[in-house]
């Protein structure tokens, strides 16, 4: 017998199918994955059964008894931290709990974007964010970064040049605390500007935060949501990096009218509530313990790859110091290409993100790559960065020196 041929009955505009997954490379430094180490397991193991003794008879109910926007004490200890951390004062209904924050970056273009709209975004950003925009057929104009963040005199530049052409941007999408890739922070007199900007040119912002708890010494500018004056941003957040990625609890911060019109297009009869009745019961009493234990965990291990980068290739590679995050944005000297590189590296083990593929610019990312330092262990970042040189070397003939030692190109 034949097996059915689904292929002719395909819907036509897919994209391409997905990879089967063979495991983890041996040195995985891919993904946005964290410490395994510090996922607070027994305290989440408590906090299930607590929740789940004193309400799990709500579980009869879509929505927890709690509505479509998300279990209420999450969304209000949300509102709580929120204003404490980033300065947002908003209530627990102006909050809505999504399945991650790449569901909370879905609902946001799901209600803004058409096929052939212009967005502004970071040159160097989030690829989850531009794999979304090309789908959408939306052009992406990227705005180039330094060590402050988004440089707001080429933003300046751009809106202008947008505006000559008669083109209003739906938005402007920013990573500004804790950026992903560069691990930058955007200053408070450069918010001041972005949103003076944006409400010159009538553009609104969409702030993804959701790197904003991991910085080395935890002080954080205000969010762009608690400094607007007028409204005109939208801010999204998750626990992925906070707590763990697989929980799939992310959020999105906007005024009913907004969230009325997202929650029209979630379709999914309210998000997990398991996740979402753990975090509820463990982030209360004890989110605000579990950061800074799990940020200094993360500092060291950026140390040892820093090291280890330093050790292995000198000064082939080049990198600033990250102010947080879980990420080391790291540029190889001009003759590398690392979407070249990508495939021997993984064949020796190494699995490591291509530049080009973080970037609105392909040949601003060619030579660079992100590294994430939170999953691996101490010893494999050592390990992975020494086998990663070697390829790197025999690929491209750099670096020159490994360790010190100098070789010619196999
Ligand atoms: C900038 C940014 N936004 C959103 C996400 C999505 O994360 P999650 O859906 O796990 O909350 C990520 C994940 O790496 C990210 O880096």
């Amino acid at each position: 017998m034949t097996a059915f041929d689904f292929a002719p009955l395909l819907a036509s505009d897919l994209p391409p199918p997905a990879a089967q997954w063979t495991g983890f490379a041996k040195y995985n430094f891919i993904g946005g994955h964290n410490d395994a180490g510090h996922v607070p397991v027994a305290a989440l193991v408590k906090a299930a059964s607590d929740v789940l003794a004193r309400e799990g008879r709500t579980l009869a109910t879509y929505g927890l008894d709690s509505g479509p926007l998300g279990y209420r004490r999450l969304r209000e200890f949300l509102a709580q931290k929120l204003k404490r951390t980033a300065g947002i004062s908003c209530s627990g209904d102006e909050i809505l709990i999504t399945s991650g924050s790449l569901q909370a970056l879905d609902l946001v273009n799901g209600i803004l974007l058409d096929r052939g709209d212009t967005v502004i975004i970071e040159q160097a950003t989030y690829q989850g964010a531009l794999t979304r925009l090309s789908r959408l057929g939306v052009h992406a104009v990227g705005i180039p970064l330094d060590g402050d963040g988004m440089r707001m005199d080429a933003l300046a530049a751009a809106l202008d040049e947008l505006k000559r052409r008669g083109v209003r941007p739906k938005y402007i999408y920013t990573i500004p605390t804790v950026q992903n890739p560069t691990g930058t922070i955007l200053s408070e007199a450069r918010r001041h500007e972005l949103l003076r900007l944006a409400a010159a040119y009538g553009v609104p912002i969409f702030e993804d935060d959701c790197y904003a708890d991991l910085i080395w010494d935890g002080r954080r500018p205000p969010a762009l949501y608690a400094m607007s004056q007028h409204g005109g941003v939208i801010h999204i957040g998750s626990f992925s990096k906070s707590i763990a990625p697989a929980l799939r609890v992310g959020y999105i911060v906007a005024a009913w009218e907004l969230l009325a019109r997202m929650l029209a297009l979630k379709t999914d009869a309210g998000s997990g509530a398991l996740e979402q009745m753990l975090l509820g019961e463990y982030c209360p009493a004890q989110f605000d313990a579990h950061v800074p234990e799990l940020t200094r965990g993360l500092r060291k291990k950026l140390e040892t790859l820093m090291d280890a980068l330093n050790e292995q290739f000198g000064t082939a590679a080049e990198f600033d110091d990250p102010k947080g995050g879980i990420f080391l944005w790291v540029k190889l000297p001009d003759e590398v290409d690392t979407l070249k590189l990508f495939q021997p590296a993984l064949a020796a083990g190494v699995a490591i993100n291509p530049g080009a593929e973080w970037s609105t610019d392909k040949a601003y990312g060619k030579s660079r790559t992100r590294l994430c330092f939170a999953h691996p262990s101490h010893e494999a970042i050592r390990a992975g960065v020494a086998a990663l040189a070697e390829v790197c070397r025999r690929e491209f003939g750099v670096p020159a020196r490994i360790a010190n030692v100098q070789r010619a190109k196999a």
